[in-house]
């Protein structure tokens, strides 16, 4: 698939056929993933593949519940808005399979030399981290869709990151970032049109 074709035809997919993904496919995935740049050539991720069933329905147990124990504010949408999103924070125990990204903490060049912290640094360069991390998923999803995958990014369950990474093993060093669901779509992707962008560039000349 051309590299054009693979962005104009990426949507988010949350609904899967029942099959399940091959491992060297989901490898392959993060691959091309990791060849995303980062801040200082850091690479500072590292990948857990999901596809126990149990361990995903656990998982999204624990989300639905963190979520249920955020105080409602007065709207009388809330309790609405409440289940729309906890759909959208556990959608992934249906998946065949779910890749999280996490992340270890970055030595940027600056800190070394001045005064300034990591985190002071990281703020002030306006979070590098995520941004590597957003660059890396978005190769992932590309490359999901280039492999005729469908692909969802979800940063929603990491209300409950402690516990998830817990459930994940994993250690102290590890910051868990996000996940990506990944499955064959149950019905043919439909993109939404894209508003006109020319409204939204202005040119410094
Ligand atoms: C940082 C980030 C976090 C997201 N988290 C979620 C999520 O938790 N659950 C979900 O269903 N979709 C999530 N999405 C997907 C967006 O809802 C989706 O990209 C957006 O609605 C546009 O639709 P499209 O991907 O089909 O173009 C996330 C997307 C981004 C970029």
């Amino acid at each position: 698939m051309e590299l054009k074709q693979a962005i104009e035809s990426r949507t988010s997919i949350r609904i899967y056929k029942n099959e399940p993904v091959p491992l060297e496919d989901l490898k392959e995935m993060i691959r091309l993933a990791s060849l995303a740049p980062s801040i200082a050539d850091s690479q500072p991720w590292s990948f857990i593949i999901i596809t126990n069933k149990k361990l995903l329905e656990d998982m999204a147990l624990k989300v639905a519940r963190k979520l249920a124990n955020i105080p409602e504010n007065e709207s009388l949408a809330s309790k609405n808005i409440k289940s729309q999103v906890e759909w959208f924070a556990t959608f992934f125990q249906d998946a065949p399979a779910v890749i999280a990204l996490a992340m270890e903490t970055y030595e940027s060049v600056l800190e070394k030399g001045v005064v300034l912290n990591h985190d002071e640094v990281n703020r002030m360069r306006n979070y590098p981290d995520f941004q590597t991390a957003g660059a890396c998923i978005q190769n992932m999803l590309l490359a999901a869709v280039d492999m005729n995958y469908g692909a969802c990014w979800l940063s929603a369950p990491m209300m409950a990151k402690e516990t998830l990474g817990q459930m994940l093993e994993m250690d102290e060093k590890h910051n868990l970032i996000a996940f990506v669901a990944v499955g064959k779509p149950a019905s043919t992707p439909v993109k939404k049109p894209a508003p006109d962008i020319n409204e939204r560039i202005r040119v410094i000349q």
